[in-house]
């Protein structure tokens, strides 16, 4: 069985987190050779830290439950007590992560505006960075995240913001939850698509389709220090080489077919358009539609009668993925261009 068929809506378009492992992931799963992975004896989450890191071009790899643990061992691997680390405001790792690195980290953030391309301007970062003085918390770091709400950040703005830093005596960390989208649409490899961080954080469970499981790639002091916080937080896990298998199983088998999930994201897109909504051009597997406030909660229960799971707002986000093929993406838009938007489009 491979399980796919087992939720209430056929298509759900919530999040790329929502696949179900196929059949050949569980088999591969099921195979796994495994080990007491916090003793390091787990030879299947050895081989997926070992290929990660050589993908990536890092001496060291280590594997967490999720990407929410390996950002926060990675920030707290980064900076110490009172430290402080430059972020977005739409940064999942300042939003979205409940303020992890201040409450468990004693790490001070420092949001600063996104652009519309998603990075953060240069001389916004160069006025953040605070002087050498006792009464400022010391800045260590920039967190960055690639892609961010679906969007790529350009590779010479990565280039150049990752030296400007460098030059100033900080760190970079890169959320990677979907490097892999970015790495896909670039058409580059793994190494350039994260030249100039000195750690990343890969999530194996979004649009790659594994359950569980997230990499984060550095150098070998900070692996080491990361793997020194990821037990604090609880993420030592034993026979974790069942999960490990399914990350393996997606490097290999689902990096590539990511690009079907963008063409998706632009079908969808234009059919969206095409009934008279307003849609933000998707650059990848993410795209975000204005819903007028009337007509909310109807659009919301229409779709739900048919089987479509969306979180409907006034700024839909609408995420493509592995288990919404393009069969699946014509039945969601023959779903909205019947919904009665009599009166709020024209
Ligand atoms: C950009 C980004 N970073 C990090 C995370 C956290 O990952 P997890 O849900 O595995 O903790 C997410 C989750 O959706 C995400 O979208």
């Amino acid at each position: 069985m491979d399980g796919s068929h087992t939720s209430a809506f056929a298509i759900d378009l919530r999040s790329d987190t929502v696949t179900r492992p196929t059949a050949g992931m569980r088999a591969a799963m099921a195979a796994a050779e495994v080990g007491d992975d916090v003793y390091g004896d787990d030879p299947t989450v050895n081989r997926l830290q070992a290929i990660a890191a050589e993908r990536f071009g890092f001496e060291s790899a280590l594997f967490f439950p999720s990407g929410t643990q390996s950002n926060l061992a990675a920030l707290m691997a980064h900076c110490g007590r009172g430290d402080e680390f430059l972020v977005g405001q739409e940064a999942h790792t300042y939003k979205y992560e409940q303020g992890g690195a201040a409450v468990l980290g004693s790490i001070q953030p420092q949001p600063l505006e996104n652009e519309p391309d998603g990075g953060i301007a240069l001389p916004r970062i160069a006025a953040a960075i605070k002087p050498d003085d006792y009464h400022f918390a010391r800045t260590r770091l920039l967190a960055l995240e690639n892609t961010i709400g679906g969007r790529v950040l350009p590779m010479g703005y990565q280039r150049e913001v990752t030296a400007f830093v460098h030059s100033r005596g900080l760190a970079t960390h890169l959320d990677g939850a979907r490097i892999f989208n970015a790495i896909v649409k670039l058409n580059v490899d793994e190494r350039t698509g994260v030249a100039g961080f000195d750690s990343v954080s890969i999530c194996l469970s979004k649009g790659l389709g594994a359950p569980a499981g997230t990499v984060l790639v550095g150098s070998r002091d900070f692996i080491a220090a990361a793997r020194r916080w990821r037990k604090a937080l609880g993420g030592g896990m034993r026979q974790a080489g069942v999960l490990a298998a399914a990350g393996l199983y997606a490097l290999q088998n689902h990096v590539q077919r990511l690009a079907d999930d963008h063409a998706n994201a632009e079908y969808l897109a234009a059919g969206l358009r095409a009934v008279g909504l307003s849609v933000v051009a998707p650059q990848t597997n993410i795209l975000y539609v204005d819903i007028p406030v009337p007509k909310i909660p109807g659009l919301k229960s229409h779709l739900q009668g048919r089987g479509i799971n969306a979180t409907v707002s006034p700024r839909t986000r609408l995420v493509t993925h592995l288990d919404v093929p393009h069969p699946k993406i014509a039945t969601a838009l023959q779903a909205f261009r019947e919904f009665d938007w009599a009166d709020s489009i024209g």
